[in-house]
């Protein structure tokens, strides 16, 4: 269960002796709960990697509250970080090693004992079908074998609560789909999911509830049902271009 209450988040830039700063959230609120998948939904610049970061204690928000299964992500860094699995579009994979080899070191930070990381390195590679290139250098690998990769290590842990930022960029139909399935999946099993993406078919497809997030507010909340319904219409691209209009002018 991951609760938001009120988050902001200002980042200051320091340029030159000058400051300025930038309200990447101002003020957002919202609930994840478990055996839901939750989609952060916005256009570049919104402020979901923001959001998906302050959650996972990697950035501090300015003010606001996160709760993940109902520990504050700033007095129990620690705890939170070892109930969540995080991916994230900058992570950095040393290409030297192999899938097989960084699914074992990452067990290992997270201080699994050696026959639980076998086991469960076991069923991901099965999940995320990476039999054919588990032994492979990652340098050697395509795009979506190395996201394959990105998820697998984050979630060697089995941790409750996944948050994925973009997790099917760049990926084809075929990988995405396995991916989003592997996500569907999971939430079945009563893991809390939350994701981020500014593809709408995939937050129609796989979310069950929908944040639209623009410029650092959530402008709808709720259900793809809920948010069409409230909008007249029976699509999300045309609320999402209703809002994105209306912050043109
Ligand atoms: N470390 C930082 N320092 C200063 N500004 C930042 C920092 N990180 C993000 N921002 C700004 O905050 C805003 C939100 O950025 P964020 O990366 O959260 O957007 P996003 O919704 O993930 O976009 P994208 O779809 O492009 O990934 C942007 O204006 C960005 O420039
Ligand atoms: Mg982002």
């Amino acid at each position: 269960m991951i609760e938001i209450h009120d988050l902001k988040k200002v980042f200051e830039n320091k340029k030159k002796g000058t400051v300025s700063y930038k309200e990447a959230l101002k003020g957002i609120s919202f609930m994840c709960k478990p055996g839901e998948i939750f989609g952060l939904l916005g256009p570049n610049g919104a402020g979901k990697t923001t959001t998906l970061r302050c959650i996972s204690t990697l950035i501090k928000p300015t003010s606001g509250s996160i709760l993940v299964n109902g520990y504050d992500s700033l007095k129990d860094d620690r705890k939170v970080r070892s109930i969540i699995g995080f991916l994230t579009s900058d992570m950095k994979l040393d290409g030297f090693f192999s899938p097989d080899y960084m699914m074992d070191y990452f067990g290992r930070l997270n201080k699994m004992a050696p026959e639980d990381i076998a086991e469960r390195k076991e069923v991901l590679i099965k999940e995320l079908h990476m039999e054919e290139f588990r032994h492979k250098k990652i340098d050697k690998l395509s795009t979506g074998m190395k996201q394959k990769t990105s998820i697998a290590i984050s979630l060697i842990h089995n941790p409750d609560v996944i948050i994925f930022d973009e997790p099917t960029n760049g990926l084809d139909v075929v990988t995405a789909r396995n991916v989003t399935d592997f996500l569907k999946k999971y939430a079945k099993e009563g893991k809390t999911v939350l994701i981020s993406t500014h593809i709408m078919g995939v937050a129609e497809q796989i979310c069950d509830k929908i944040g639209i997030l623009i410029e650092g507010l959530i402008k709808e909340l709720g259900t793809l049902e809920e948010i069409v319904k409230r909008n007249s219409t029976d699509n999300l691209e045309d609320v999402f271009f209703r809002y994105l209009e209306v912050q043109d002018v």
